[in-house]
């Protein structure tokens, strides 16, 4: 496997792959289970897989994580030779922006995409996130870029960027790897340093469930059908350290807000668990998989 920190050595090698199939996966390193699937599922749409790992200070606010980030180079490395990862790029700020990250050229997505749910508590991290999208695509020049289903509204934000802009790469959805409880995967769950904070991390995907169960009732009505969840899984407990952020409802395709549920829906939550900032979201009619405890996929209802 090969790992490369500039861009002039990453662009030679790219040049020597001209005639491959390229899939590529950006992350932001400390990779855990949902990066995995991603890469598994690159290896089976391209002849070579390469992985980005960068921390993009663009994409995170002023009172943000950005400097307790988790930073897990040596063993980011190790999963990815494991899995058969061609390259990885590892560039530093100062490789990928010379003349400073502070002022650059940016790409803004459009406003009704961002004016909501993550885009409102994290003013420009969707502009931070287009902007090195776009720029890692021009670098990597690959034929599929793998993205999580996990970050909906990312994913949203850059199916966009490509169509409106006519790049030349075709976005391949990864589902939303969880944990055996629910959780989905994070490289931001190693922050839940308590158990109680563990327990009500898996509030998201209870709210997730919740709703998708009143659905299969015959519930159809957006508000009432979030109104019921809320009070039925936050006032069955006592939460100290969970704060809703957001709960909502969009259609799968345009990604904006829905007052009927069918089966275009997708349900987005947001919360804030102590310190923690979470996200989760599902189709409506989406099966909730879950690993066992010997790792074999099952089907969970709550
Ligand atoms: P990061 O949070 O490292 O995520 C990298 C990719 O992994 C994203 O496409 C994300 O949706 C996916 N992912 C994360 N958790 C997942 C899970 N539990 N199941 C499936 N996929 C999951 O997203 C970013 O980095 C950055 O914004 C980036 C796109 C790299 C730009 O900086």
């Amino acid at each position: 496997m090969k790992i490369v920190e500039s861009i002039e050595s990453f662009s030679a090698i790219r040049q020597r792959w001209k005639n491959e199939t390229i899939a590529f996966v950006p992350t932001m390193g400390a990779l855990h289970g949902g990066h995995l699937s991603l890469m598994e599922k690159a290896k089976s749409v391209g002849s070579k897989v390469i992985v980005s790992i960068y921390v993009n200070p663009l994409q995170f606010g002023p009172n943000e994580d950005f400097q307790r980030y988790p930073r897990t180079r040596e063993a980011d490395l190790e999963l990815c030779e494991s899995l058969g990862v061609d390259l990885v790029f590892y560039p530093d700020t100062q490789a990928l922006h010379p003349k400073g990250w502070v002022s650059l050229t940016q790409v803004v997505p459009p406003i009704e995409l961002v004016n909501q749910f993550c885009g409102l508590s994290r003013p420009g991290h969707f502009t931070g996130v287009a902007t090195i999208v776009l720029k890692l695509f021009q670098l990597v020049q690959p034929q599929f870029a793998i993205f999580g289903e996990k970050d909906a509204q990312q994913f949203a934000v850059i199916r966009r960027m490509v169509s409106d802009l006519n790049l030349p790469v075709q976005i391949v959805p990864a589902p939303t790897v969880r944990e055996p409880d629910g959780l989905a995967k994070s490289s931001r769950n190693s922050y839940l340093s308590s158990a109680s904070d563990r327990h009500q991390a898996r509030l998201l995907f209870r709210l997730l469930a919740t709703i998708q169960e009143l659905y299969k009732q015959g519930m159809e009505t957006t508000d009432e059908a979030l109104k019921l969840a809320m009070e039925s899984v936050l006032n069955e407990g006592l939460y100290p350290d969970f704060q809703l952020e957001y709960l909502g409802a969009v259609h799968r395709e345009t990604f904006l807000p829905t007052e009927i549920l069918d089966e275009d829906t997708r349900i987005l939550v947001a919360a804030q668990i102590g310190n923690v900032r979470l996200i989760d979201n599902t189709l409506i009619n989406e099966p909730l998989v879950l690993p066992d405890r010997d790792g074999a996929l099952m089907q969970l209802t709550v």
